[in-house]
């Protein structure tokens, strides 16, 4: 397999803006890192259902950021190893480990570099909400997600829908119409944005405030699937999102609702399986 020579520009300044992130969402009560110390699991419903039983199941967690939902998937009984390129990320999901005493393994790797890192097949390769965005070379991405699979294993990503991702709305100057923000389709150069708060609510404005991120429309999700033999086994499309997007409201099960007249795929989930 080939692997990634150096880390792009981009992902440098990615990386930078994660590092400061863990940092700021480790303390975001939107996190909940209390309840998750207390017991609590913070996985949510589709993948806990989508996915089923993972007892005595060796699952991998690309872009695990601080590692919640990789222990909350050890405490449902899974051997787990998440990955993140943020070393602040890793370090506190390693003390997450220490204080819940949860048997799991977490290594610092850039995606692209992780073939370098890590050796071993696993039953389950896991990663959701947020993270097809920060990946330029998304066909390299799927090659090594599948390459960890066994014979049999599981692929599962639940992200945001391409659809959504491509889509922008102003409802004070615009009412209720979306717009397309940026292109559709993947381009090589990335989307440069500016934020100074993060998707949960931060105590401070963020001082690494630039992020790239790059669109991936629907076929360059599901081809790459199909070419490393993984047998697609649902593909599901939600009309909510798993963030506040603005102009929608919190919904019991965690998920926000899309407060606009009309509804569009916020969330794509995947299920494919190695043969
Ligand atoms: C939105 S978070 C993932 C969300 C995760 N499900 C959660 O809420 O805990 C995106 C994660 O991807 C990581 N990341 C971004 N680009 C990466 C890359 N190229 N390689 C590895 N990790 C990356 C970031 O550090 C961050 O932790």
């Amino acid at each position: 397999m080939r692997l990634e020579k150096k880390t792009d520009k981009y992902t440098s300044i990615n990386k930078k803006n994660w590092n400061e992130r863990a940092g700021a969402h480790f303390q975001s009560k939107d996190y909940r890192v209390k309840e998750f110390l207390s017991g609590k699991s913070t996985l949510l419903p589709l993948e806990l259902q989508e996915l089923g039983n993972v007892k005595g199941k060796k699952l991998l967690h690309l872009q695990c950021h601080f590692g919640l939902d990789t222990l909350s998937w050890a405490r449902k009984g899974a051997i787990v190893t998440g990955v993140d390129f943020s070393d602040k990320a890793i370090k506190l999901a390693n003390e997450l480990k220490k204080k819940t005493n949860l048997s799991s393994t977490f290594i610092c790797s850039d995606i692209p570099e992780l073939p370098g890192k890590l050796k071993g097949k696993f039953d389950i390769v896991f990663a959701s909400y947020g993270v097809l965005c920060w990946i330029s070379d998304l066909a390299k991405w799927i090659e090594i997600a599948g390459s960890y699979l066994k014979r049999g294993g599981i692929l599962y990503i639940i992200d945001g829908h391409p659809f959504r991702t491509a889509l922008d709305y102003d409802y004070k100057r615009m009412g209720d119409i979306f717009w397309v923000e940026c292109d559709y389709f993947h381009k090589k150069t990335p989307n440069k944005y500016v934020f100074e708060y993060s998707y949960v609510r931060i105590d401070k404005k963020l001082k690494n405030k630039i992020n790239y991120e790059w669109q991936h429309s629907m076929s360059d999700i599901i081809n790459p699937i199909i070419k490393n033999k993984l047998k697609i086994e649902f593909i599901h499309e939600f009309p909510f999102g798993f963030f506040n997007w603005g102009r929608m409201k919190k919904m019991r099960n965690a998920y926000w609702k899309s407060l606009h007249k009309k509804s569009i795929p916020m969330i794509l989930s995947i299920k494919a399986r190695k043969y």
